[in-house]
């Protein structure tokens, strides 16, 4: 079962109160030769939304399998809701496991299930005594949570959309009603409208569902519109977390040139004129909004 951070082991219907819903020490990950991680520290606040940001291949989806018990670190602890995922029997973390949700890069969904069926395969594991027809509404029910049409519960995952699979597998995440919601690369490969609709129904998750997420993304725009701070992983380690304005005061290269490139500006630019729109009454505002619009134009 999950514990409290002063070890007192969390009801089933209890939710954790600790401030660190995750807490990495020291985490190493090798493969072979390969070294991915070393002594890589992270914690995670209870109801944030963690951006977590690095170049190509750095490890973050290893720093998330990692936390989530599927890749056991070479050295290291990881803790969450107070419970050791390093040094415990797997079939005892079931009180853990059925606290959080997750949307894996790619989607990862059961090509032969159609969506409904996708979402209940985590109430079955969980709860194999629910019967069939409260299955049948719990997955309807997280299927339009996730901005799905209700008839989509019936497709396969090859008739749906790029969108509409992120969603499905979003509303797998949230079949066991999670705390924590772990999402690698949701928007990778949505268009911006799109990716921006499934930014807004995530934040809005956070909110209504009082949820942590653990965010993996490369879109600067997701790190600039919902991400409360940003997580930097680089040199084998987290180098920096804060939020997005005190991480592009940092003196290192990846991150002014991640933060600071052309398109970070870009997205910079985009979320200042998304504020700005905002406060269209006041003129000041409609004149900068004009002025604004025309240099991001030019720039593209
Ligand atoms: N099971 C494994 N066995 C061997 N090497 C692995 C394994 N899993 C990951 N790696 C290696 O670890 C490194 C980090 O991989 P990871 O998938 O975490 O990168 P990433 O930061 O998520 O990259 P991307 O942004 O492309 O998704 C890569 O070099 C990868 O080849
Ligand atoms: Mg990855």
């Amino acid at each position: 079962m999950a514990e409290d951070e002063t070890g007192r082991t969390l009801g089933r219907h209890e939710r954790f109160r600790g401030e660190h819903p995750i807490v990495v020490e020291g985490l190493v990950n090798r493969f072979g030769e390969q070294t991915v991680h070393e002594d890589l520290d992270l914690k995670v606040k209870r109801g944030e939304i963690l951006g977590v940001v690095g170049g190509s291949g750095t490890g973050k989806s290893v720093l998330m399998r990692s936390i989530i018990g599927l890749q056991p670190p070479t050295e290291g602890s990881v803790k969450v809701f107070g419970r050791s995922m390093t040094d415990s029997d797997p079939d005892e973390d079931i009180g853990v496991r059925s606290r959080w949700g997750v949307l894996f890069q790619g989607g990862a969904l059961f090509s032969t299930l159609t969506v409904g069926e996708n979402v209940q395969v985590p109430l079955k594991q969980f709860y194999p005594d629910i019967s069939q027809k409260l299955l049948d509404e719990i997955a309807c029910y997280k299927v339009v949570l996730s901005g799905l049409p209700p008839e989509a519960v019936h497709k396969y995952p090859s008739e749906l959309s790029g969108g509409m699979k992120k969603r499905a597998g979003l509303a797998r995440a949230l079949a066991l009603d999670p705390e924590l919601l772990f999402l690698d690369e949701p928007t990778a490969g949505l268009d911006p409208i799109g990716a921006s609709a499934f930014d807004q129904l995530t934040q809005e998750l956070k909110r209504t569902l009082g949820l942590t997420v653990f965010l993996i993304t490369h879109d600067l725009d997701t790190l600039h519109e919902i991400c409360d701070r940003v997580a930097v992983l680089a040199d084998k380690k987290v180098i920096a977390v804060d939020t997005v304005p005190n991480l592009m005061e940092l003196d290192h290269e990846w991150i002014q040139e991640y933060f600071n490139g052309p398109r970070g500006r870009a997205a910079l630019t985009a979320q200042a004129l998304d504020e700005l729109r905002q406060h269209m009454d006041r003129p000041m505002a409609a004149h900068a909004v004009k002025a604004l619009d025309k240099t991001s134009s030019g720039k593209a």
